[in-house]
């Protein structure tokens, strides 16, 4: 018989949307978090270079050109009314965040530290802005410890190495999840009237990624297995800068503090595909220009990596020749000391990872599958959504990576994968709570546990004729050549058949580790399954959309198509089969133009 608890809200994932649906949700409500890893060893502390608000510090900003730039950076993707809701509320967080304690770098007189990131301008000059608010590269790291300890001061229950597997609807209604805790094995239900996801992305369905071993999708692959749909799943971005063939992040913070983009050449190439803002230009856009350098053989001794360059006297040059200063008017000329003081954490992983001081020597590096746009469906209050007319399911809610607001659209922008945790981590919270406050829980029947225990025994009673680890590897290396950063109708196709094949194969994959402590086995093959459900609907979504927008290029639809394409894709899984509908894009303020960077 599994042990049974019960709260008034549940939230998965102990990330950073999950910790400030946590803090938010435990002031009116009976609050635990389930979490498959320790909350502080969560992905968010991967983003590196700090999170986005119009705060001014050093020049004018204003968040309604932090909205600009987002709708802009999303290829008109992404729903207007949401990403000005962010941008506004981005400000606030930020100063909620410093009055936590988050230990932001500073300015001389002490206000927090601002830095230039890709896609972010003064509206007016074009040029870049100093809106992203740094704790020198450790910036999510340090949002985990910040929110984690206000957690543990408001006394919120953490249930830590316990894996959710399913989630409970009873009439429609949210009842409940249920989890198997890792050092022993044991089913717990956990019962309660609100659940938010906020289980974090599904990068690691990409061979080369920037992503923890801990982004499988689960909670979005949870809910595909109630019914539930998926939205823009087309849309995933490649971050254009991971350490060479590891993927590792390389913070788009080093082209912030004056880095810059060279080919085999020895050429800034960035100045041919941006003229305006170089380096800075949104990822999508320079992770296709790396692509384009490398086919036109200019990659490094003509192989498939570029180099980021950070050494002082590279960034001096080219901060001369773009004629840039400092905030106070002088001269921009950097020192070695002050780069690594800015990017302590980078320098470090080039040094342990490449035998390469960045300040000594140029990185290698190529784009590498970093975030999900798209994911859960749900409104600016984290609410689920489970069709195209925006019904909610009631009690259930998503926020973070997992989630889809959605604010970016086609293309996220640097900065705002924070921004998108904090806001609507905590407005999920929130809601999460008034609701628990006004409903009764859901009765539960008695085999509550019984489609997890199912999805264990079909692991464990597989036929064993195939290894897990041979279709991770096929999907991975299959995900990373065809549904990468460009796509064709080919490519796709076989992208797709090729899924079918690996799902089916799948079904013949057998755990065959029988213990019930820490069987790590039985959770790495349940999470291929959640991983090849996503896969498939990313590669169907890709194939359908036929236009190129944001993460999304096709090489045979090279151009943006607003007259068929302004809308977002809806998706369910039903068996082998996605049925794909779609949904039109809030329009508030900004009518689509040709994005120019
Ligand atoms: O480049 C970076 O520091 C990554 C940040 C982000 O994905 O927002």
């Amino acid at each position: 018989m599994s042990q049974i608890h019960t709260y008034d809200v549940i939230i998965i994932g102990g990330g950073g949307a999950g910790l400030m649906a946590a803090l938010y949700a435990s002031q009116s409500a009976k609050t635990a978090v389930i979490s498959k890893l320790y909350p502080i060893r969560s992905h968010t502390g991967a983003a590196q270079g700090g999170i986005g608000a119009a705060l001014g510090n050093y020049e004018e900003d204003h968040w309604e050109w932090h909205a600009y730039d987002t709708v802009k950076g999303s290829d008109y993707l992404g729903d207007q009314d949401a990403i000005e809701f962010m941008c506004e509320q981005a400000i606030q967080s930020v100063y909620d965040l410093e009055h936590f304690g988050l230990p932001f770098s500073r300015t001389t007189e002490g206000r927090i530290a601002q830095r230039p990131f890709g896609g972010h301008t003064n509206n007016i000059t074009g040029k870049p802005v100093r809106r992203s608010c740094y704790a020198a590269d450790r910036t999510g790291h340090m949002i985990l410890q910040t929110l984690f300890q206000q957690c543990v001061k408001n006394e919120t229950v953490f249930f830590n190495e316990y894996h959710v597997m399913d989630l409970l609807i009873e009439n429609g209604v949210t009842a409940g999840v249920v989890a198997i805790e890792l050092s022993t094995g044991e089913i717990h239900i956990f019962r309660s009237k609100a659940v938010i996801f906020a289980t974090g992305g599904h990068g690691r369905i990409w061979d080369i990624t920037s992503n923890a071993y801990a982004y499988t999708g689960d909670g979005a692959a949870v809910l595909l297995r109630k019914g539930l749909p998926i939205e823009d799943m087309e849309f995933f971005q490649f971050h254009p800068t991971g350490i060479l063939k590891l993927g590792i992040l390389i913070t788009e913070a080093v082209r912030g503090e004056g880095g810059v983009l060279i080919n085999g050449k020895g050429e800034r190439f960035m100045e041919k595909y941006a003229p305006n803002i170089k380096d800075l230009a949104s990822r999508d856009v320079v992770s296709r220009a790396i692509y384009l350098e490398i086919k036109a053989g200019n990659g490094i001794d003509g192989k498939n990596y570029v180099y980021l360059d950070s050494r002082p006297d590279v960034i001096n040059k080219f901060a001369a020749a773009d004629g840039k200063t400092r905030p106070d008017g002088s001269p921009y000329l950097v020192t070695a000391k002050e780069i690594t003081d800015k990017i302590p954490d980078i320098t470090d992983f080039c040094r342990t990872y490449l035998g390469v001081d960045p300040v000594v020597d140029p990185m290698p590096v190529q784009p590498t599958a970093h975030y999900a746009m798209g994911g859960i469906p749900t409104n600016m209050y984290g609410e689920v959504i489970k069709d195209v007319n925006g019904t909610t399911v009631p009690g259930l809610y998503a926020a973070g990576e997992c989630a889809c607001v959605s604010v970016h659209g086609a293309n996220r922008l640097g900065t705002n994968s924070l921004v998108d945790l904090v806001v609507f981590g905590k407005h999920a919270g929130i809601k999460a709570a008034e609701y628990a406050n006004h409903n009764e829980l859901q009765p539960l029947p008695n085999d509550a546990d019984q489609f997890t225990n199912i999805q264990i025994q079909n692991l464990k009673n597989g036929s064993g004729k195939e290894k897990a680890s041979h279709i991770s590897s096929e999907m991975k290396k299959m995900m990373f050549d065809l549904v990468g950063v460009f796509r064709t109708e080919e490519g796709l196709t076989q992208a797709v058949q090729e899924l079918k094949i690996l799902r089916q194969r799948f079904l013949d994959v057998r755990v065959s580790d029988t213990n019930a402590v820490f069987n790590m086995e039985l959770l790495s093959t349940w999470e291929l399954g959640n991983m090849l459900d996503l896969a498939l609907i990313t590669a169907e979504s890709a194939l359908a959309r036929k236009e190129s927008r944001g993460a999304h290029a096709r090489e045979d639809y090279a151009k943006r198509d607003d007259s068929n394409w302004m809308k977002h894709t809806m998706a369910w899984l039903e068996k082998d089969k996605v049925r794909l509908e779609y949904k039109p894009v809030v329009v508030t303020r900004f009518e689509p133009k040709e994005r120019k960077y």
